[in-house]
């Protein structure tokens, strides 16, 4: 079986970012590349393109689909999002016209029984992006105690049975470690209810597998700091476009948007601005787009996806 990771929001990706001939934009999340093929095409002849991955396998990946077909216009590098203000100026995109960032994880990753993003996989709870660094979900599963355990699944995850499934893990590790994903799947399935609302749709382990990826590979901050560099980076009328999957992500994006569009960051109760703070951007999707019934039928993974999309201004 073939596995293929359907670019999500495309046509509204690229119309959001505009891409044009001659333009520089860094896609900071490559995965499968479907989007950066798509902004290569759009900005034909001679637009450029930065793929950033913290996972090496995506880089190769691309490098060998794309990397004939878009030759010099393809540069790829293995990075951290969070370090695009160094990494990109480095590879010649000191000013952009714009930048992506598709959150999350791809359907290669999710695929990979060796990575343990899916709930069936029966290879090594891993979840790491970049698997040189930092620490496996296994061994936060096999060293966090009830407590600090409890508190990953509730801040990561807004699980309602946080408490219950930390419970859980402490008492089933005592006998066997947990070594695989499927089986903290089950072990969570097991102790939760199914019948909880909410919980009909979607896997019971979903909520703790988020919430052990956002930990391993510390998304949250790594989101924050990125967003900031890649407006840093924007030329004036720069695009910043940004695809997120959960509220946790959504709301960070949405409250970075929202603060550079208001600029002022002086408190409510100061009747004169004292911080002098400019607005950078102008939002071109206030609500954020959604994706149709349609695209989500043919792509599942569309579902809760949401795009925000601003435009630089010239402060
Ligand atoms: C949803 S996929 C991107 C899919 C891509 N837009 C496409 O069309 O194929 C997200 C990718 O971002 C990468 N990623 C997640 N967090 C990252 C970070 N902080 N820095 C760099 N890459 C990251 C993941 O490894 C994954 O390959």
């Amino acid at each position: 079986m073939t596995t293929e990771h359907l670019p999500v929001l495309a046509d509204e990706v690229v119309e959001m970012l505009a891409p044009a001939s001659g333009g520089r934009h860094v896609d900071a999340t490559l995965g499968g590349g479907g989007h950066a093929e798509r902004i290569l095409s759009a900005s034909d002849p001679d637009g450029r393109l930065l793929g950033l991955d913290a996972d090496g396998a995506a880089i190769a990946r691309v490098r060998a689909r794309l990397g004939p077909r878009f030759g010099a216009r393809l540069q790829l590098r293995q990075a951290n999002f969070r370090d695009v203000g160094s990494v990109a100026p480095e590879e010649g995109f000191a000013a952009i016209d714009g930048c992506l960032f598709d959150l999350g994880l791809s359907s290669f990753q999710l695929a990979d029984a060796d990575r343990g993003f899916g709930f069936r996989t029966g290879g090594p709870l891993d979840m790491r992006f970049d698997t040189n660094r930092g620490v496996p979900a296994a061994e936060l599963i096999a060293t966090l105690d009830a407590a600090e355990l409890t508190a990953l699944f509730r801040r990561y995850g807004e699980e309602p049975f946080a408490g219950r499934i930390a419970r859980a893990i402490v008492e089933t590790r005592r006998a066997a470690p947990i070594h695989t994903a499927d089986e903290l799947a089950g072990l969570v399935a097991r102790v939760t209810p199914s019948h909880a609302p909410g919980r009909r749709r979607i896997h019971p382990a979903t909520r703790v597998f988020q919430a052990l990826r956002i930990a391993v590979n510390d998304e949250l901050d790594a989101l924050q700091a990125g967003l900031a560099s890649a407006l840093d980076l924007l030329r004036p009328g720069g695009r910043l476009v940004v695809l997120s999957y959960h509220s946790l992500e959504d709301r960070i994006v949405k409250r970075f948007l929202q603060a550079e569009r208001r600029g002022c960051t002086c408190p409510p109760e100061v009747p004169v601005c004292v911080c002098g703070r400019q607005p950078r951007l102008r939002l071109l999707s206030p609500k954020g787009l959604v994706p149709s019934e349609a695209e989500v039928t043919a792509n599942p993974r569309a579902r809760s996806a949401r795009l925000r999309a601003a435009e630089r201004m010239a402060a």
